[in-house]
């Protein structure tokens, strides 16, 4: 059990990338799973998007709303005081550098957010270089987009040379327009490790190999509660263990040992 004084700030996160030393994300989307998650050690709390699939029962993500998201932050935030809490912006939500800002806003100011994550590569680069301009941290998400489903659909990304080379150059060009982290969805092991090592800011990896700088999965995946057939990078942590505590525990070993994931949840 973690016994954090001292809240988990940016550049504690920053500075742990420099040490080498790994931090771990996970999805919350309520007061007492963030709080069971604080105590487990968890650095980083994400309020994802994918809470529409696993808290509401949506079939994708698309239809979460700002409204909905900012809800389920607050709730997240009086459960886990000390933890850096990271929020999506739903689909629709920044459409332009504008509107980006507005819903980024809106996630800090009534969520108590402390970065917000957005689907996209270089079409994104004038938002992310407009919210990094106001003080916002950006976590720009590369690879699989739950967001574009139903365009590309669910699979990995960046498998052939050309898509490769477009992921690397769309990472180093979002931490030039100043993104603070960067998170890749469902990318080859090697090209994951390729965009952690060349760049400054830190990289969260799912589906994405050992690599990364840190690891997040979606918490209804990792105990075991999603409807239906688990995805390869995602692994049962409660089975056989005794509480969700214990099973989160194990999960912020398994990450920061190097432990989790193994060969047999990566592409
Ligand atoms: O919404 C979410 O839970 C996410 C994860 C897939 C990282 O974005």
């Amino acid at each position: 059990m973690s016994m954090r004084t001292k809240a988990v700030t940016l550049a504690d996160l920053k500075a742990m990338k420099q040490r080498g030393e790994k931090f771990v994300t996970l999805t919350a989307y309520d007061a007492s799973f963030a709080n069971v998650f604080e105590q487990a050690g968890v650095e980083v709390i994400l309020v994802g998007d994918s809470l529409g699939m696993v808290v509401q029962g949506q079939e994708t993500t698309l239809p979460v709303t700002l409204d909905e998201l900012i809800y389920h932050c607050r709730a997240v935030r009086r459960g886990s005081r000390q933890t850096f809490l990271m929020a999506d912006m739903p689909f629709m939500t920044y459409n332009s550098p504008q509107d980006a800002l507005k819903s980024a806003g809106r996630l800090m100011s009534e969520g108590g957010a402390q970065m917000v994550k957005l689907e996209g590569g270089a079409v994104m680069l004038d938002t992310v270089t407009l919210l990094s301009s106001f003080g916002i941290p950006v976590c720009a998400h590369l690879g699989l987009l739950p967001q574009s489903v139903h365009k590309h659909g669910y699979r990995v990304q960046g498998k052939e040379p050309d898509s490769a080379r477009q992921l690397l150059d769309d990472a180093q060009a979002m931490q030039a327009a100043g993104a603070d982290m960067v998170l890749l969805e469902c990318v080859p092991a090697t090209l994951a490790a390729q965009v952690s090592q060349t760049l400054a800011v830190p990289v969260i990896g799912i589906g994405a190999g050992a690599e990364c700088d840190s690891q997040v999965l979606v918490s209804y995946d990792m105990l075991g509660i999603t409807p239906g057939k688990r995805p390869k990078f995602s692994h049962d942590f409660l089975a056989g263990k005794e509480s969700i505590l214990a099973a989160v525990s194990d999960y912020v070993q398994a990450v920061k040992s190097g432990r989790f994931p193994g060969p047999q949840h990566q592409f």
